[in-house]
């Protein structure tokens, strides 16, 4: 996820784009730049580090015309020449990109061979390259010509020197037009430019748009002209960055389709050709994570052991850095979202120590953790800001099942047959999270049984154990309810005591896991104690539906699959419970996003 913004009018264009990137950076903040056109040429200015580092830089830039970028790394490590904007080997064209270019390394040899040079490590700059080579005085052409070429997911903006044009085009990535008088505006969402205007224009998947000042032409990718009323937008600036969702963390759980999709965009190819885990001679893993990362360790090991058949061990990390260390498992797997979390870094520097190697899966790139580690593969679930992990969590979820799938192929626990199986159905995963995400409302209504509880109970069993824990801590985070998670079979060893008509226990049971039998029976225990029981389980499932008091149905999947849709469905249970009791969803009281300190 990046920050796009342009401009083209009568107002000195570096300003408003530097106060447009300002509100785009919740959508990246590693790096960021500026293409202006001043005097006629083209003039970039561009930094890795927040935009205050770029504020300091920018001259006074007099032209009306120009380009802005706020990065989120998601191809090559933030830096001052991966920074947005990109030029032209002639430096009469600049661009900027949002998304990922799968099929980039095949147009980059192809174009380095065609002489041009390249100063990044970057997918984007190959649209440069193709920009600079299908211009031939038509901008937009040109960019409708680029986008042919390229293979994956964009919102792409130019500029060319000596115009007032800018040409921008989208597949699967925001980009909205704002309209105002003799003057007009591009960017990834609205509130970059709602103090100017609120009349806006949305850019469709597959179209191409060309504004100046006067004017704004959309194309569809036929190439003839679009005709669309323009929108008026009636949210504020902070409603708007949040995408007219009340809280960050409620959209982030509907960007969850998007973060699983970049993320199999971007590891497939990678699991595929062996380029992820290039050796896999050891005999055993551990998982080394903290919080909701331990919880997706936890989901992992279940993962690891059913495709790849490795013995895997898991630790806290807080637990681990302190720990005897004796008899260490060759392969460390350190899972952490910010890669910034002292305990998670404090274990991987140990765990080097100790001689083992070490993978680190996480969604930031460039974080310190990845420069402690001997491999890194990254989620995109792009930032998150709301404190209470979702969508990253998600996409932590893919990254070891992804992993598990190559490691297990490359064992020979899994034929070529099987492997491809499971990963096609990996990829129904994103459609998976959008079908529970259709059923808000309902789960939202279910979710109501919580509402006035003191305590209550998560419960599951096999690789649905860890979703509750995950479950109950997210309910406990950010509505601040007393809530345990539990493997059911261990409720007869103590916490059935604790049960009575006060405490609702949410109980999950897939069809077709072998475990399912034994969740009904614990059910039919906790209904005994009176306790209130919430069911998730597979649509259609009458005999669950019996047991349970209210049901939150999630698609059929394959139960080894099932803590994907599963997850989502807790995450939307404990948001709206958090919401109804007005507390302070995206930022919890007592809690940061990044635990940098021990
Ligand atoms: C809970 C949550 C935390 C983090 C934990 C580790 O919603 O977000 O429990 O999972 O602090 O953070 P990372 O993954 O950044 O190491």
């Amino acid at each position: 996820m990046c920050g796009i913004n342009g401009y083209s009018g009568h107002r000195r264009a570096a300003e408003v784009i530097m106060e447009g990137l300002k509100r785009l950076e919740y959508r990246g903040y590693d790096s960021a730049g500026v293409a202006m056109v001043e005097d006629g040429r083209l003039v970039l200015v561009k930094r890795q580090g927040e935009l205050e580092v770029l504020k300091g830089v920018v001259p006074r830039f007099e032209g009306r015309t120009g380009l802005g970028h706020t990065r989120w790394a998601t191809c090559g490590r933030p830096s001052d020449r991966n920074a947005h904007p990109f030029l032209s080997c002639d430096g009469k064209l600049a661009i900027v990109h949002n998304g990922i270019i799968e099929n980039y390394t095949v147009l980059k040899t192809r174009l380095e061979t065609e002489g041009h040079h390249f100063t990044s490590e970057t997918d984007t700059e190959v649209l440069i390259h193709l920009l600079e080579g299908h211009y031939h005085g038509d901008l937009r052409q040109a960019l409708a010509d680029t986008v042919e070429d390229i293979q994956g997911t964009y919102a792409i903006a130019a500029v060319c020197e000596g115009g007032t044009e800018i040409v921008a085009a989208r597949k699967e990535n925001p980009l909205v037009v704002g309209l105002g008088v003799n003057e007009n505006f591009l960017a990834s969402d609205v509130t970059a430019f709602l103090s100017y205007t609120n009349k806006v224009l949305y850019i469709m998947d597959g179209e191409t748009v060309s504004l100046t000042p006067t004017g704004v032409k959309v194309y569809d990718s036929q190439g003839e002209l679009v005709k669309r009323e323009p929108s008026l937008i009636t949210w504020s600036a902070e409603d708007a960055q949040k995408g007219g969702f009340e809280h960050f963390m409620l959209k982030e759980i509907f960007e969850g389709p998007n973060a699983i999709h970049n993320t199999m965009l971007g590891a497939l190819d990678m699991i595929e050709n062996g380029e992820i885990l290039s050796r896999t001679d050891f005999q055993t893993v551990k998982v080394v994570a903290c919080g909701s990362s331990f919880h997706a360790a936890m989901v992992g090991k279940y993962a690891l052991e059913e495709f790849a058949g490795v013995p895997t061990t898991l630790e806290l990390a807080s637990e681990y850095r302190y720990s005897p260390g004796a008899r260490e498992a060759p392969l460390v797997i350190l899972i952490t979202q910010s890669g910034e979390t002292a305990d998670t870094l404090a274990a991987a520097r140990e765990a080097r120590r100790r001689g083992c190697r070490t993978l680190a899966v996480t969604n930031v790139v460039g974080s310190t953790i990845t420069r402690e580690v001997d491999e890194v593969m990254y989620t995109r679930a792009g930032p998150e800001i709301g404190v209470a992990a979702t969508k990253t969590f998600l996409t932590q979820l893919l990254a070891m099942y992804l992993l598990s799938i190559r490691i297990g192929y490359a064992k020979g626990t899994l034929s070529h047959d099987s492997m491809r199986g499971a990963l096609s159905s990996l990829r129904q995963s994103s459609n998976m999270v959008q079908s529970v995400l259709n059923h808000v409302h309902e789960i939202e209504e279910a979710s109501r049984m919580i509402d006035s509880a003191q305590h209550c109970f998560f419960i599951g069993r096999n690789i649905n154990y860890p979703t509750m824990l995950e479950g109950a801590l997210k309910l406990k985070e950010i509505s601040y309810i007393h809530a345990e998670g539990f493997a059911a079979g261990e409720l007869k060893h103590g916490p059935l005591a604790l049960l009575d008509s006060s405490t609702p226990v949410i109980a999950v049971a897939i069809k077709g896991d072998h475990t399912y039998e034994k969740m009904l029976a614990n059910i039919s225990e906790v209904a005994a104690r009176d306790s209130p029981v919430l069911g998730v389980g597979s649509e259609g499932d009458t005999e669950l539906a019996r047991l349970c008091e209210r049901m939150i149905f999630v698609p059929q999947v394959k139960p080894v699959f099932s803590p994907i849709p599963v997850t989502v469905a807790l995450q939307i249970l404990s948001y709206y419970v958090a919401k109804r009791r007005g507390c302070s969803i995206d930022k919890p009281k007592n809690l940061a996003k990044s635990v940098t300190v021990e």
